[in-house]
């Protein structure tokens, strides 16, 4: 009794990992569910150097915990987690520390830390990255909430979490809802490099007519470059699978894309705060499009575009793709990351942003080599408001302004989707734009309207009695 150094409630593939993983690291774990057949087949698993227990019972599972209590809560986002806290409350104690790693919308988190708070219990909500081989050998993991209580889970935190240059992928991050909210633009940022890779891909084969091999060989390839990083090489392994029958498993695979909700989060919220990431938000609309299949079919033979046939010099369309490619995953980067600028003024998170690039260099799904040079120029200025006004960064997305130029013109002649990459590019223009076209705008609202507009040449609030005004 009392001699268990951390709990975890939920052994569906997360906790169940997880659980594994900290017992690896010779803690004591306990495990409840109110499954049997998990309890049990996670005690099978258990190898003799693991201390691990299981049970049903929630009472039992708590009174193996040594005080102050650390829970873990691995459970689906949304009312399981209200269930779970609920069953758990009689047996605790003021000072034990709830903690939900699953993908909790951030306003959740806030309204459970308030009423656990009033009841002398830490909560934190800690996003977890890295899906079911991170959980078991190195996620990267975002905790946000009470700072001197995260000091109860560092030693387990860290001893469990992914590890890059000796360094472990987990640190405080901020207060309140911090760690979920930073876990969600994180799955933003994922969502807009998934697209991203998509179309690159889509131009690859029914643009430039690559064939299999090469878009495979060539996704490895970029692997060993600057675009390094996860995602890259998943879908170079993903490229290279072959079903039963000898073929590419990618071509069996329905185009009807799933999510589970925190793109659209990311991009709802964004809206909210007034920052832009127009690459994300194409991300999240495309996955809606893809869904409309039997529209698409129908529009396929109505909506027509005969495009011409250019003659291309394979090597350098293959050049250009990559600029393209690396050009905007940096742009996505900098629109996520200038959203948690954002946020974290205005719900005081105090987040530090050198220290989420250096905990998502590893264990994440958006891990990638670039993340140090974003970490690099965080550290070289904490203030930075967008990755882009880093000199080095700046360099990197000039010099491969000609190949995503290129590929955009290329994309709109042969009518290939191609929204993120047009999103990125878009958001760059805008971005280095000292002077937009919002001044027609606000003379607009001014004139239907009388919302009066600000002058560049004096200050103060203006209206005016527009000549040959309508309405
Ligand atoms: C991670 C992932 C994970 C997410 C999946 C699926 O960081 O390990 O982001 O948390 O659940 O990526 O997300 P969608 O179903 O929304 O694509």
């Amino acid at each position: 009794m009392n001699t268990f150094d951390f709990g975890i409630v939920g052994l569906g593939v997360m906790g169940r990992n997880l659980l594994l993983n900290i017992a690896d690291q010779n803690f004591a774990a306990a495990g409840l569910d109110l499954d049997l057949e998990k309890v049990q087949s996670l005690k099978n698993e258990a190898d003799t150097k693991h201390t691990i227990e299981a049970t049903t019972d929630a009472q039992e599972f708590v009174q193996h915990l040594q005080r102050p209590r650390a829970i873990m809560l691995l459970v689906p986002a949304g009312k399981p987690v209200d269930s779970a806290i609920q069953s758990l409350l009689p047996y605790l104690e003021q000072g034990d520390i709830l903690i939900d790693g699953g993908n909790t919308y951030f306003t959740d988190t806030d309204r459970r830390f308030l009423e656990l708070s009033a009841k002398g219990i830490h909560f934190f909500g800690m996003g977890i990255s890295g899906g079911e081989k991170g959980a078991r050998f190195g996620p990267s993991m975002m905790p946000g909430g009470d700072k001197k209580a995260y000091e109860r889970l560092r030693p387990i935190f860290e001893a469990i979490a992914a590890k890059v240059q000796g360094e472990p992928c987990v640190e405080y991050l901020g207060n309140g809802s911090a760690g979920n909210y930073v876990k969600m633009v994180h799955n933003g940022i994922e969502y807009g490099i998934m697209q991203l890779i998509s179309e690159i891909y889509d131009l690859m084969k029914r643009g430039y007519n690559l064939d299999e091999d090469t878009i495979e060989k060539t996704f490895l390839n970029w692997n060993q470059t600057e675009l390094k990083s996860y995602l890259i090489e998943i879908t170079g392994h993903i490229l290279k699978e072959k079903d039963h029958d000898g073929l590419r498993l990618i071509n069996k695979i329905s185009d009807w894309a799933k999510s589970k909700g925190t793109g659209k989060w990311t991009s709802q919220n964004a809206m909210d705060l007034h920052t832009p990431l127009p690459t994300i938000d194409a991300a999240v609309t495309m996955r809606d499009m893809s869904k409309y299949k039997p529209e698409r079919i129908l529009a396929a033979s109505k909506l027509i575009w005969n495009s011409k046939d250019t003659a291309v010099n394979n090597a350098e369309a293959i050049s250009s793709l990559k600029d393209a490619l690396y050009f905007s995953i940096l742009i996505t980067y900098a629109q996520g990351l200038s959203m948690l600028k954002t946020a974290s003024k205005e719900y005081n998170y105090e987040l530090d942003l050198q220290t989420i690039t250096k905990i998502w260099r590893g264990g994440c799904i958006i891990r990638a080599d670039a993340l140090e040079d974003f970490r690099k120029a965080f550290a070289a200025d904490p203030n930075l408001p967008n990755i882009l006004l880093d000199s080095d960064i700046a360099s990197k997305v000039n010099e491969r302004q000609t190949g995503i130029r290129d590929i955009i013109q290329f994309a709109v002649q042969k009518g290939l989707p191609s929204a993120a990459l047009m999103n990125s590019l878009a958001y760059f223009d805008a971005y280095r734009s000292e002077n937009l076209p919002t001044n027609l705008i606000q003379a607009q609202r001014d004139y239907f309207g009388a919302h009066t507009y600000e002058r560049i040449d004096t200050s103060g609030i203006f209206h005016t009695q527009w000549n040959d005004q309508k309405i």
